[in-house]
């Protein structure tokens, strides 16, 4: 049998190894010699006398590591979803809605990228927390007419004991930007009339009063900022100015349409987080107004934001930022796992 013939050294890299700076010893390249381990420990070589690493393995290194992240974001994240549990403490909670569990659900952009089992699981997952409503804070179809039945034929399977509840946001009214545009006119009136359908109550500028008893709590839903028929007046209007309230708005900037009025919680969606928290660079594709309230709970002038960072995306890549389910517990007072309080415009979460 040929005796083994590499020695300590012959391990390293073939690049590395020719930095040893003590020779094999001759009687390693005898015949029939055996090399003793320890005749050449690592530890013998000089830290000076290790080389840098090259260019070429560096940029190897970096495209390697790149490429990781790159396939992790395209086929593992994106459909990757979490559930998110927050206690969201509300003054002048009515005591029958204390501990009041609404799932919320945002942006699920139904349409070619998303497949439907992943949109099936979801649907699932949220009818395992068995809330007592739920929340869908628009954007339930990425792009024009073709996908709007299938998106209401996956939310009319969601079942809670006070009812499905939804507002619009920018992709059902076929608008892009702040300047207001429809590419599809009457696109959100066909989202909304499927949703209906479906059975979920469509809130445009309207309020919904939740009963508990005697008790009530108004859920105020919003159209959508960028389609300027956002209206909090008229969807405000019949609720007393010091009563409580929920409210639904698609895009979280809508909280600057509401200083003249009270609101305690507003559901949202829209920045999808982002979708991309790359290490060192952070959320890249958020300005910076919209990274003031990219994603999660924050508290805004003694009232709470939550901003969902939705269940589908606009562009399959997630890096940093899964989908995500939100289970919101209302509570009276804070108990010892609740969310604590943070400064206005800082995260709580
Ligand atoms: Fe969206």
């Amino acid at each position: 049998m040929q005796p083994p013939r590499s020695t300590p050294s012959s391990s390293y890299p073939s690049s590395e190894r020719s930095l040893q700076p003590n020779p094999p010893h001759p009687l390693h390249h005898l015949p029939g010699s055996h090399p003793h381990p320890l005749h050449h420990p690592p530890h013998h070589v000089p830290p000076h006398a290790r080389r840098r690493p090259t260019l070429r393995s560096q940029i190897a290194r970096w495209l390697g590591r790149n490429w990781a992240r790159l396939s992790y974001a395209y086929q593992v994240e994106p459909l990757w979803l979490e559930i998110n549990h927050h206690d969201i403490v509300i003054a002048d909670l009515p005591p029958a809605f204390d501990g009041y569990r609404i799932a919320h659900l945002s942006d699920l952009h139904v349409g070619r990228q998303l497949p439907q089992r992943y949109l099936e699981e979801a649907i699932e997952a949220t009818l395992a927390l068995a809330p007592d409503l739920i929340a869908l804070t628009g954007d339930f179809i990425h792009k024009g007419y073709r996908h709007v039945a299938q998106a209401a034929q996956a939310v009319g399977r969601l079942r809670a004991p006070d009812g499905l509840f939804a507002v619009l946001g920018n992709h059902d009214f076929s608008v892009r930007n702040a300047l207001g545009y429809r590419r599809y006119a009457g696109l959100h009136l066909a989202v909304a009339e499927a949703l209906s359908h479906q059975g979920v109550v469509v809130l445009r500028n309207r309020t919904h009063w939740l009963q508990r008893g005697d008790a009530r709590l108004p859920l105020c839903g919003l159209d959508d900022l960028w389609s300027r028929e956002c209206d909090p007046v008229r969807t405000f209007a019949g609720v007393p100015a010091e009563h409580p309230r929920i409210v639904l708005a698609h895009n979280p900037q809508t909280i600057h349409l509401l200083q003249d009025h009270r609101w305690d919680l507003l559901l949202s969606g829209h920045t999808h987080g982002g979708q991309i928290d790359w290490p060192g660079l952070g959320r890249i594709t958020l300005g910076k107004k919209a990274r003031q309230l990219a994603a999660g709970l924050y508290s805004h002038q003694g009232a709470w934001v939550y901003v969902n960072k939705g269940v589908g995306f606009g562009f399959r890549f997630r890096f940093g930022v899964r989908p995500e389910i939100a289970l919101l517990t209302l509570r009276r007072t804070a108990r010892p796992s609740a969310t604590p309080a943070t400064p206005p415009g800082e995260p709580a979460t």
